[in-house]
């Protein structure tokens, strides 16, 4: 098989993602501007996702449900600019491919020829289906979404774990067969009980990647500013936190502010001085153009 190239870099496909099913589990992770998404592309991660997640994360609105199309074109674009290997998979946001299997596919059309992004995301079962088939027929590779799905925080009545009766854990196998029948290259299992991820992961032909979902996913991902301690709402419990970015940022805020009070800042060597042997007195020199001063170190 040939491989897409990036300045001899191999990239990352959905393809490549697809055969991992069973394999070394998928690493992934959100990212949602340029900074991240090169760090994240440089720890050698799989796939980034620009998850609608930014909403609250980056963007400060209570749930994720008013993210427009061009918002997430935006900051899939600035992620784009910083990814070489790493598969960037944009999130269709609520409203972009609710209405027809039609607008589902011009939104995905925009994430890859106006964002450069290789695969989207939507959310949502069996009724999304059409929607996935239509977008896969396009060419566009799609990624499914089941369980505790965020856009459908108005219907679950607030962010509740999924699948936790035998009938709602029925419907949740037939989601996602009825999705990885409809095209989808792999299916996010978000806040669902281990056990249920688990008959998923064993019936699916695609990888399952678990946020909330267990260790028996075929791979997981993490928003990244859960990971790193960047956020101000509530925390959920399948969430690991390897930073404290949040404090660490306020305690650099604090020292920076008492430097500046206490003129400790800027030192002699955070400043630009005149060349040695260039004296200048304002005084004197009033009316009179300065010479030019060079290079100044
Ligand atoms: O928007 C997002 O960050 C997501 C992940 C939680 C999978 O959809």
């Amino acid at each position: 098989m040939s491989h897409i190239t990036e300045g001899g870099v191999q990239r990352i496909t959905a393809p490549h993602i697809r055969s991992r099913k069973g394999g070394a589990p998928i690493v992934a992770l959100t990212a949602h501007d340029y900074p991240t998404a090169r760090l994240v592309d440089e720890a050698g991660f799989d796939f980034i996702l620009v998850g609608d997640s930014l909403a609250q994360t980056v963007l400060g609105y209570e749930s994720t449900l008013p993210v427009t199309l061009d918002e997430m074109i935006a900051h899939t674009r600035a992620v784009r600019r910083g990814v070489r290997r790493a598969m960037v998979v944009g999130d269709m946001p609520y409203g972009s491919y609710h209405e027809s299997p039609r607008q589902a596919v011009e939104s995905a059309i925009r994430f890859i020829k106006e964002a450069g992004a290789d695969a989207v995301k939507l959310e949502g079962g069996s009724r999304r289906a059409p929607a996935v088939r239509a977008i896969a027929e396009a060419e566009v590779p799609v990624m499914g979404h089941i369980g505790l799905t965020p856009q459908s925080v108005l219907r679950m009545g607030g962010y509740r774990v999924q699948g936790k009766t035998i009938e709602a854990a029925r419907e949740l196998m037939e989601d996602a067969l009825s999705l990885e029948r409809a095209g989808v290259f792999a299916i996010v299992l978000e806040g669902i009980p281990v056990e249920i991820s688990r008959m998923i992961t064993e019936r699916l032909c695609v990888p399952t990647i678990g946020i909330g979902a267990g260790v028996e996913c075929d791979g997981q991902i993490l928003v990244f500013n859960d990971l790193a301690g960047l956020n101000f709402g509530h925390t959920a419990k399948f969430v690991r936190r390897y930073l404290n970015l949040k404090d660490d940022i306020a305690s650099a805020l604090e020292r920076f502010a008492g430097d500046v009070t206490g003129k400790r800042f800027p030192a002699g060597a955070e400043s630009y001085h005149l060349p040695e042997g260039v004296e200048v007195d304002l005084e004197d020199d009033r009316g009179r153009s300065m010479p030019p001063l060079g290079p100044v170190n």
